[in-house]
């Protein structure tokens, strides 16, 4: 009896401060696996989806994921429509003078995905210095393009950048190498290569409103947290299948 009404109280106590935690709005743009992908019922799911949703469990703050284009995120944030963003989500001065980063959570880079039939046509990333290639609007890896040939085709999803290079629209997708690989490991075609070569280093964060310093210190001390806690490891290994 007497366990059963602590049972009861405790229940009441955590729905009384679930009511009361505060919820977070974060963006993502969920066609970028194994950071954010969608399950068959359009749940934004993947490491990103995991790593926020464990930092809101360690800080005490609710998650709410709201999928939207990727070069919407900064402008949303801008807005303050959303709270933050999590989305691989690469560190740089640029978009630091616009918005707040986090500690980094991953260690990343670039690189570029051609056709097997052009393997030996495209042996290094220089050899594509003439070629027309394809990228996601608003990221790094087009930033790169830029810089290989100057030659860009820019693209609302990765996905559609790919299917753009099956259909010979460009010579090679650039784009994160995680994300590249993870492509190429479980996609069932085998037209594609990646070009063995890191176009640059990178690391991704959290991304937040400058002015709201309470939820990046939240943040970033829920990152702390995790990493201390053995989750942050446990997620690496669930989407990487190796240790960090
Ligand atoms: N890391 C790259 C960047 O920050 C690409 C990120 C794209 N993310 C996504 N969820 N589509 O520009």
């Amino acid at each position: 009896m007497k366990k059963a009404l602590l049972v009861a109280a405790l229940s009441v106590c955590s729905a009384f401060s679930m009511a009361n935690a505060e919820t977070y709005k974060f963006g993502t743009e969920a066609t970028f696996a194994p950071f954010e992908f969608t399950d068959d019922k359009s749940n934004v799911i993947g490491y990103d989806a995991d790593i926020i949703r464990a930092i809101g469990e360690a800080e005490s703050f609710e998650v709410q994921i709201v999928n939207m284009p990727f070069d919407a995120l900064i402008p949303s944030i801008l807005t303050k429509q959303l709270d933050g963003a999590i989305a691989g989500i690469t560190i740089s001065e640029e978009r630091a003078k616009q918005v707040a980063f986090t500690d980094p959570y991953y260690k990343s880079g670039i690189s570029a995905i051609i056709r097997r039939a052009d393997k030996d046509k495209y042996q290094k990333i220089t050899d594509l210095s003439k070629s027309r290639l394809c990228a996601q609007i608003g990221t790094t890896g087009a930033n790169a393009a830029k810089e290989i040939s100057g030659n860009v085709g820019t693209y609302n999803t990765v996905p559609e950048a790919f299917m753009e290079l099956k259909a010979k629209g460009c010579e090679a997708v650039v784009n994160d190498r995680p994300v590249n690989l993870y492509f190429l490991a479980t996609k069932k075609d085998d037209s594609y290569v990646e070009i063995p070569e890191l176009v640059s280093g990178e690391n991704y964060g959290i991304i937040t409103n400058k002015k709201n310093t309470e939820l990046l210190q939240k943040l970033n001390s829920g990152l702390k947290k995790i990493r201390e806690n053995g989750t942050f490891q446990k997620i690496h290994q669930k989407w990487f299948n190796v240790a960090e």
